[in-house]
């Protein structure tokens, strides 16, 4: 009886494990634009590598960029944007993922999962911001759709 409890007990906190993972890793997919599938990219080609980080660490600058204004390179406003999305238990939750991640090894199945268009994407996105230091992502979306539709695919 007791040996079947603490199975069942096991399988819980493995499910409930699987899920926090999950959810980490979709969080992650925001995040991925500009610091790579894998975290493995300086971010606009400026921030530091982040994968792999201690995940407490991660905490710490993106709430130090929500709550403190944090700006080492001159684009603090951009992750200010990104991190005041976040609640406190997503950031631990986006933060475990990527510590998780080895950017050295970048996993080529991941990379072939990301299509064409959203190779584009990504590069208009990075371009819009090397530009505009104060930019907001939900500019940066609106004029990706207008350069769709003028440009088409
Ligand atoms: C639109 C591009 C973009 C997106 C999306 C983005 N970041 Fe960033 N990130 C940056 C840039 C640029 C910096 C450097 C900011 C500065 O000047 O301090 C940065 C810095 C960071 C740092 C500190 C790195 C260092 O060098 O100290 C962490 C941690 C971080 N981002 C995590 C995240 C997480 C987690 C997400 C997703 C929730 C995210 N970022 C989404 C562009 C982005």
């Amino acid at each position: 009886m007791l040996i079947k409890r603490s199975l069942f007990l096991l399988l819980t906190v493995f499910i409930a494990g699987l899920f926090a993972s999950s959810s980490g890793a979709k969080l992650f997919k925001k995040c991925m634009v500009c610091h790579g599938v894998n975290a493995e990219k300086k971010s606009l080609g400026v921030s530091k590598v982040i994968g792999g980080w201690p995940y407490k660490k991660i905490v710490k600058e993106l709430k130090e960029y929500r709550d403190g204004g944090k700006n080492q390179y001159g684009f603090g406003k951009l992750m200010r944007g990104q991190a005041t999305k976040l609640t406190d238990e997503e950031m631990v939750a986006v933060a475990k993922y990527i510590e998780t991640l080895k950017p050295k090894k970048v996993n080529k199945m991941k990379e072939k999962t990301i299509s064409a268009e959203q190779i584009r994407y990504n590069a208009f996105i990075k371009d819009y911001f090397l530009k505009n230091r104060n930019g907001t992502t939900k500019e940066a979306k609106m004029l990706w759709k207008k350069h769709l539709l003028e440009n088409g695919k």
